[in-house]
């Protein structure tokens, strides 16, 4: 059943826009079989807590068959879940005991490039006769032995392409060299991939995650881009073509009833450039259901700053789209670390969770975890990322290698705040930031009005960020000191209507990194 009439509003939100997201990088969270690497049946067996806290979906990061020379963003197999995070019957289980208790699960795709090992890729470079030869993007070099383009792979700052010796031409790769592109331009592409769609969503998998996919629109076409865009963090490709098959790609979420949404991890950071992969959902050409907004994440804890950037996402995301709040992930320092205090990372769960939006908490947040202290000879990430991805702590007995409810000392150390921030330590404890966050999600959940109200986000005052979510009478305040020195109460506001705040009670004047929500 679709979600969305075509040509009107929908009355009933999709389930999307009232859920919030719990991502789980799956070598992180919890090791059932003592491999020191996280599996699918440790997240089988932690349900209950998740379910506690009040999420209401799981996005896993990618759990099929790899490499790992990306850690699982190099996909050999997209039908098949690599062994060391289980087995189908795994996945099954996870699945039943997700939608047993009313949670869904979503899994990442990762459409742009395979892992070299793929099957396709290993046919594709067997020989430049090869039927799946255009499977992936070969070039010969420039007469001068250069690459074939100027693009710069992601990571290295190295250029996109590797030489082929075997078939004498190079293939291109935005990220590492084990991670060749697919080229989206062939229809035989573009329909296997589909499949690998259908696939989960016949197992009851309730949608996707989209891995870099504003990058699939390259298609075939690899002229020379302008520096700035060929360069950078991620190359800035953003293509009619790709919303073509974004368009295609939602029919076949359509082919389903259980309304399967995506969301797309758009990494385009240019005015309108993320919103547009929404596509136009009220003339039935629908692109994303969701597309990440990377902005806020890039934006310091600094009032101006922050106003404009939660200001810019409202207003671009208007209706008909909706906006997602993401302030970490597996890529990027965590905010707990990023923004420096407690106080911060508290304030921050309540904008995220209060905004109008479908917010996407990274495991751990809820516990307020840091990044852990990787020494030289435990770096494994080619990019540099291993610190957000440290393990979940669970019990607070352990130090940086090992313990914390780990059966055996897990891939990589644990945060540097493991001790004092586990789970065991947090959860039922008044004032911990895990029951601030059950709490938040409590009252999304009681609210309609936080769930798909309005937002008006009043000017600045000082450092004092606020808005109001109102529905059908239903309205509420949230009051945000981003400032560095406390704050009166704006005069219109009544103290005695507190029903949250990240300090306990509220005294004479707001401190500084305090929020609060005002119910009336
Ligand atoms: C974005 C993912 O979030 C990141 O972890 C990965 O390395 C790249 N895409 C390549 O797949």
């Amino acid at each position: 059943m679709l979600s969305h009439v075509p040509g009107q509003l929908a009355t009933d939100p999709p389930w999307w826009r009232d859920a919030v997201v719990y991502q789980i990088y799956p070598r992180s969270f919890a090791d059932s079989n003592g491999d020191g690497v996280g599996d699918l049946p440790g997240i089988t067996a932690r349900l209950d807590h998740l379910h506690a806290l009040g999420v209401d979906a799981l996005w896993l990061s990618p759990i099929f068959v790899s490499p790992m020379a990306d850690f699982g963003y190099d996909v050999a197999d997209y039908c098949a879940i690599d062994p060391v995070f289980g087995t189908d019957a795994d996945l099954d289980a996870l699945v039943a005991g997700l939608h047993d208790r009313g949670m869904r699960l979503l899994l990442d795709w990762v459409p742009n490039h395979t892992s070299d090992q793929h099957r396709w890729f290993v046919e594709s470079r067997s020989s430049r006769d090869s039927p799946k030869r255009d499977w992936y993007v070969w070039r010969d070099r420039r007469p001068d032995g250069s690459p074939p383009n100027n693009w710069t792979a992601a990571f290295k700052g190295v250029p996109a392409w590797t030489h082929d010796e075997g078939t004498d031409q190079s293939y291109l790769h935005l990220f590492l060299p084990e991670q060749p592109d697919l080229n989206w331009a062939n229809p035989e592409v573009e329909a296997a991939m589909h499949d690998t769609l259908r696939h989960w969503l016949d197992r009851g998998v309730d949608g996707f995650r989209a891995d870099v996919v504003h990058l699939i629109g390259k298609g075939s076409d690899v002229e020379d881009l302008p520096d700035h865009l060929a360069k950078g963090p991620v190359i800035a490709i953003d293509r009619p073509f790709g919303h073509e098959l974004l368009r295609r790609i939602r029919l076949v979420l359509e082919e389903y009833e259980h309304e399967p949404m995506m969301v797309g991890e758009v990494y385009l950071l240019r005015e309108g450039q993320s919103v547009a992969y929404l596509g136009d959902p009220l003339s039935g050409d629908g692109e994303l259901h969701l597309s990440f907004d990377f902005r806020p994440l890039h934006t310091p804890w600094e009032p101006e700053a922050m106003h404009a950037a939660i200001a810019r996402t409202q207003a671009e995301f208007a209706e008909p789209h909706w906006p997602t709040w993401v302030l970490s992930n597996h890529d990027q320092v965590r905010h707990r670390t990023r923004y420096g205090s407690e106080a911060r990372a508290r304030a921050a769960a309540v904008l995220s969770l209060t905004m109008r939006g479908t917010p996407f908490l990274y495991h751990g947040e809820e516990l307020g975890l840091e990044d852990a202290d990787i020494p030289d000879d435990r770096v494994v990430d080619p990019a540099g990322r291993d610190g957000c991805r440290a393990p979940l702590p669970w019990t607070a007995g352990g130090d940086a290698e090992s313990g914390h409810g780990w059966p055996a000392p897990p891939w990589l150390p644990f945060p540097r705040n493991a001790s004092t921030h586990a789970a065991e330590l947090q959860v039922g404890v008044e004032g911990s930031m895990f029951e601030l966050y059950r709490d938040l999600l409590t009252l999304r959940r009681s609210s309609p009005a936080l769930r798909w109200g309005a937002m008006d986000l009043a000017p600045l005052a000082g450092g004092l960020l606020r808005y109001e979510r109102t529905l059908d009478g239903e309205h509420l305040t949230v009051l945000v000191n981003l400032g560095d020195a406390a704050t009166d109460w704006p005069a219109d506001v009544d103290r005695g209507g507190v029903v949250l705040s990240t300090m306990g009670a509220a005294v004479d004047a707001l401190r500084a990194d305090e929020a609060v929500v005002i119910g009336r």
